[in-house]
């Protein structure tokens, strides 16, 4: 299957179907924020879903939280993220472009001229990529505070809130999903790089002494996530920061890159944050962030193994995995989304061949059988072959066909997705024979 060489085609497919559009797109757009349209809320809740599953359902020790955006100021003076969570920036004198300096080529920044018009450009200083707002009525009395620009903080500072009401002992994790927020200097490439974004976060406290195994077991075991939603793992790839690319935070620390159109990009990131964000907010708080173990008495501050995945960007690499443009034998091509069932945002097409002669009904009786089990649509018009077509571009693994037949023999026809492959299941069985192929996770 030839993968997608740029993500052109891929954002005229997400606006035809309904996946992605452009924020506000009606005033003309803002830059680098999206909306999901009805196929791409369904795609996203799915990845969620699965992540969910995967970091909270499937273990014991791992629970989860839902902090708010907002948070004490502080916060983020303990974090580093006030004095330290900037990018170099310059500006053009002359047409006000704004570029990342470490973007930029050495000749450029010699030379000082925009890349884009020749004019002067600024000194380089450094940009917080933090979005301000302020919390109060009163604009003089009112405190500055930020947009979270990652959910982890939320997770640190409810370390000692969990310990205390959910029994879990170390090790165990915290789990978390929620939106953050990043003025970023470059942002582009579709929903890759975003202003406003969705991170999906795990933080698992443990012994120091066990911190580098624990770093293995989740580097392994989020590189093998992937494959249940779908995603291939010739297309992944770990890729270690040097330690002149260590973040302040961060001990040791890996990305899982994807092979996206535009090369090999960060899909997530495992850190080892050792004892970095709890020693920090004791000391801004003044409220003790360490931990007893209850068998030994002995007192210590955990460290941090952190996972931390993009949804918008794991969203992405779905959908980039799942396009194709396909020759058929008959020279004709179709564009098709493989999505694996798992995210897929429609499981089943229920389609009568045609709206009269009680196929209707009969095909309405099926849909209402099936839809408290998986996310089914109904669609009547047109010929059965363009309906096909635009189940194809949705990803829908399974179109089932209601036909004259179908009166008589109480039978349906099942297409799939990737062969298109027709087979006749009885109506009786056909929950059983979906579920068996479509509930995963
Ligand atoms: N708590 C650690 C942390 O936030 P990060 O590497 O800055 O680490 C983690 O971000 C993940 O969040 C990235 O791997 C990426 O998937 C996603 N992400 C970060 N910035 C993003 C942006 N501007 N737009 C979309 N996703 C972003």
């Amino acid at each position: 299957m030839a993968r997608l060489e740029s993500f052109e085609k891929l954002v005229s497919l997400a606006k035809r179907r309904g996946f992605v559009f452009q924020s506000s797109e009606i005033y003309g757009g803002i830059n680098a924020c999206y909306d999901y349209g009805p196929l791409g809320v369904e795609l996203k809740r799915n990845v969620k879903q699965m992540w969910w599953n995967a970091m909270t359902r499937a273990y014991d020790n791992i629970v989860g939280l839902d902090a708010a955006i907002l948070m004490h100021p502080k916060v983020w003076e303990a974090s580093g993220h006030i004095a330290g969570f900037s990018d170099p920036l310059v500006d053009c004198k002359k047409c006000k472009t704004r570029f990342r300096e470490d973007t930029l080529p050495e000749e450029t920044m010699k030379s000082k001229e925009c890349p884009e018009c020749g004019g002067e450009l600024t000194e380089s200083r450094q940009f917080n990529l933090m979005f301000k707002t302020q919390m109060g009525a009163m604009e003089d009395t009112a405190s500055t505070i930020y947009l979270r620009p990652e959910t982890a903080q939320g997770i640190f500072v409810n370390f000692p809130n969990v310990v205390d009401t959910s029994r879990q002992q170390i090790p165990f994790g915290i789990a978390q999903i929620g939106k953050a927020f990043r003025n970023e200097i470059t942002p582009g490439n579709f929903i890759f790089r975003t202003r406003e974004f969705e991170q999906m976060e795990m933080q698992f406290f443990v012994h120091p002494d066990d911190a580098d195994e624990w770093f293995e077991t989740w580097k392994a075991r989020r590189k093998a996530f992937y494959d249940t939603i779908g995603i291939a793992q010739e297309n992944l790839r770990f890729e270690a920061h040097g330690p002149d690319e260590l973040a302040h935070y961060a001990r040791a620390a890996f990305d899982i890159e994807y092979k996206f159109p535009i090369g090999w990009s960060e899909l997530e990131g495992i850190h080892n944050r050792a004892d970095f964000d709890l020693k920090q907010h004791e000391e801004f708080s003044g409220k003790s962030m360490s931990y007893m173990n209850p068998q030994t008495n002995e007192r210590y501050t955990p460290f941090i193994i952190e996972t931390s995945a993009g949804c918008d960007r794991t969203t992405l690499a779905i959908l980039c995995e799942a396009y194709e443009e396909e020759t058929l034998e008959d020279g004709s091509v179709r564009t098709v989304m493989h999505f694996h069932p798992s995210v897929a945002p429609i499981k089943v097409a229920i389609l009568p061949l045609v709206k009269k002669g009680g196929l209707r009904e009969l095909a309405q009786d099926l849909k209402d059988q099936l839809k408290n089990h998986f996310n089914v649509f109904y669609d009547e018009k047109g010929a059965i072959g363009r309906r096909y077509r635009r189940m194809d571009e949705a990803g829908t693994p399974y179109c089932v066909t209601v036909d004259f037949d179908s009166k008589d023999d109480n039978a349906v026809t099942v297409r799939d997705r990737d062969s298109m492959e027709q087979v006749r299941i009885p109506m009786a069985e056909l929950k059983a024979w979906l579920t068996a192929r479509i509930s995963v996770g």
